[in-house]
């Protein structure tokens, strides 16, 4: 019997309003305020058209989106690696340019982790103080408190080369870490892992956000990679690149595996199906992912619930 119906029909009904907007963060300091931002390239390819985007300090925030709906234009112009044609950027309220003044940080992690290969971990971790000029018994305690965070002390010495994939990315992880950033922009950082590592540093992620207080925009593909992350997923749509749908995720943390089976994670991951299929025109294959995704998770859901 397919029980999937029945078990969306219940997930949407047990689903919180997925739309309402936490009303205790509208008075939070916000740590960025995109107004009216949009990016065509030289080429003539109009990748983004002014878009709005606000983050409040400390919120967890995704972007997800059809391939080439302008994600990564959208992080790099926030992060200041991509100039903008039109609109205003403010970071905690002051332009870009006086983040620094302000005594606050922003660090970018790539998809690649971009480690320099002949260099060990340690030098890695350590090369953004070394180009701030950081002293060096201050950086020496920095890159130590930072590959302790992503448990990578043990291999300060070893050459990328001789990581896995995920330990390569807890290096770049750890080298965005040691300026002590309050904004992280991740795009697509575990993109290339497989599933088990993914979920591992997603979960490794969501301790470093609690625990280092920061504000994280980060962008994926994956439907149930941003539902299990985020208070809020920011859904964007291509040619030109827009936003089209912001959908909070009002469940708690720390989110466990537990939290994947769940009817109410279901519910979310039809809501962003939905939206996103609407997002890529009825199709792509982004939204073919998706409905695997949903099928895994509703099927276990319906086992769980089978077995109780
Ligand atoms: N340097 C560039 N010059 C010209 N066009 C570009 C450039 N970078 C990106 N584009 C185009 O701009 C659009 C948005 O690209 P962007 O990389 O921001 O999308 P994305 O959502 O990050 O895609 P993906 O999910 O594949 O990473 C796409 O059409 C892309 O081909
Ligand atoms: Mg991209």
């Amino acid at each position: 019997m397919d029980l999937r119906p029945a078990l969306l029909a219940e997930a949407a009904a047990t689903a919180p309003d997925a739309t309402s907007k936490n009303a205790a963060a509208v008075h939070a300091a916000k740590a960025v305020v995109a107004d009216g931002i949009d990016k065509t390239y030289p080429d003539g390819t109009h990748a983004l058209q002014p878009v709005h985007l606000e983050v409040t300090e400390g919120e967890f925030v995704t972007l997800l989106g059809p391939s080439g709906c302008g994600k990564s234009t959208l992080l790099k112009m926030v992060a200041g690696l991509l100039e903008m044609d039109g609109g205003t950027l403010r970071l905690w309220g002051a332009p870009p340019a006086e983040l620094k003044a302000s005594g606050r940080r922003l660090a970018f992690v790539f998809q690649s982790p971009t480690l320099m290969p002949w260099a060990d971990v340690r030098a890695n971790v350590r090369l953004p103080l070394e180009l701030a000029g950081v002293a060096a018994a201050e950086a020496d305690r920095r890159v130590d408190e930072a590959l302790a965070l992503v448990g990578l002390s043990k291999f300060a010495s070893a050459l990328p080369n001789m990581l896995s994939g995920g330990m390569q990315m807890r290096a770049s992880i750890a080298r965005s870490l040691v300026v002590h950033p309050q904004l992280l922009l991740m795009d697509e950082p575990f993109g290339a892992l497989d599933e088990f590592t993914r979920h591992k540093l997603d979960s490794e992620l969501l301790e470093l956000w609690r625990s280092q207080g920061l504000t994280v925009i980060f962008v994926t593909h994956s439907i149930s990679e941003a539902v299990f992350l985020s208070q809020r997923v920011v859904m964007m749509a291509a040619r030109p690149g827009r936003i089209t749908d912001d959908v909070v995720i009002d469940e708690p943390y720390p989110r466990t595996r537990e939290f994947l089976v769940t009817a109410r994670f279901a519910a979310y991951a039809k809501r962003l199906q939905d939206s996103l299929h609407r997002a890529s025109g009825g199709h792509g294959l982004a939204d073919d992912e998706a409905g695997d995704e949903i099928s895994g998770a509703t099927a276990v859901a319906a086992a769980q619930g089978a077995g109780a």
